[in-house]
């Protein structure tokens, strides 16, 4: 059994908001385009419901894998903000996309939260468990934005990506490596009280450079490939120097890295199969490749991994 992508989809909310809607927070579009890369990001409406950009994503990559929902037996919605305490997200957007009795459930990895369900999903399709496996990021980050603090309201966005898994005959193998650091929760977490992020810029950004590139470097390795191997690589788009940084850690050349942390900014588990609908949509995905991804998130938790389309 080799897993690959079959189905890619995105949806985002209408609303577009320039680096201009923050003047009021003493900041500016020079500050956030130089320290992030981000020029604009999206934000749903207060009333709006993130199961309904989610069920897009996931209708734009059934479609764009042929395949009809009521075959897909499992569904793993990756969000850390889903509209209701219970039950998950992933249950009404199944049942709203036709796939009857289906197993569905949320995972909670923060940003790295994708590369999390895209290794369970493997695992489950690799042990025969399942034929395929859709797998959705979706994220309301102004849900929990201090709209009052500029370290943070700048940084982040709201939308919803997905892919479907499935076996792929003659598919490269996918390997991912994840992990998890509590000691770091101070420097980003979102409590029950106050319910927006806090976070440390400065320790996030060193940390999730190292564990990105590390994660990266274990996963080529575990595999025997380098980054030449890889057709393209999709790091969690949270801010283009980290993205950059990452690249120049293990030599990955920047014509093979995809961006578009200038357009979404920061949709945390969203962000990669976002990237990777935003890729396809610019003629960078070809027929078939390798993809390397890697993400970080609050906890903090981390992942890297590499699978095919
Ligand atoms: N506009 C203007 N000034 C700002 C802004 C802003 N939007 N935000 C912070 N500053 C100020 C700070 O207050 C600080 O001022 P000080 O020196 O007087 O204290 C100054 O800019 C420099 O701050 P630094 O933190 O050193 O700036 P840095 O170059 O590190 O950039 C940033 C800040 C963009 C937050 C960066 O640290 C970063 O990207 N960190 C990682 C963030 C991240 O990726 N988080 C992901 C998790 S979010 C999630 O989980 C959904």
């Amino acid at each position: 059994m080799t897993v690959a992508i079959v189905g890619i989809g995105a949806a985002l909310p209408e609303r577009t908001v320039p680096n201009s809607h923050f003047t009021h927070l003493d900041t500016s579009d020079e500050w956030i385009t130089r320290r992030t890369g981000i020029k604009e990001r999206r934000f749903m409406a207060e009333d709006g419901h993130l199961a309904d950009l989610a069920l897009d994503a996931c209708r734009d990559a059934l479609r764009s894998a042929g395949r009809e929902p009521g075959d897909v037996p499992r569904l793993i919605v990756a969000t850390t903000t889903p509209d209701r305490v219970t039950p998950g997200l992933a249950v009404e957007v199944a049942s709203r996309l036709g796939m009857p009795y289906a197993a569905a459930f949320d995972l909670h990895a923060a940003c790295a939260g994708f590369v999390y369900a895209l290794d369970h999903a493997t695992a489950l399709i690799e042990s025969g468990r399942a034929a395929s496996v859709l797998v959705c990021g979706a994220e309301a980050l102004t849900r929990i934005t201090d709209r009052d603090d500029r370290s943070t309201a700048v940084l982040l966005g709201d939308g919803a990506g997905a892919v479907l898994l499935a076996d792929v005959p003659g598919a490269p193998a996918p390997r991912f490596v994840l992990g998890s650091d509590g000691d770091l929760i101070p420097a980003l977490y979102a409590d029950r009280r106050d319910r927006v992020l806090r976070m440390d810029g400065r320790e996030i950004f060193v940390h999730a450079v190292a564990r990105m590139s590390e994660a990266t470097r274990e996963v080529l390795a575990l595999q025997e490939l380098t980054g030449d191997d890889l057709d393209l690589f999709i790091p969690h788009q949270a801010n283009a120097r980290i993205i950059h940084a990452v690249a120049k850690e293990i030599g990955f050349p920047e014509d093979r890295l995809f961006l578009n942390v200038h357009r979404v900014a920061n949709t945390s588990s969203a962000s990669i199969p976002i990237a990777l609908a935003h890729a396809r949509d610019e003629g960078r995905l070809g027929a078939s490749g390798l993809l390397g991804v890697a993400a970080f998130g609050a906890g903090i938790t981390w992942g890297a991994g590499v699978v095919g389309w």
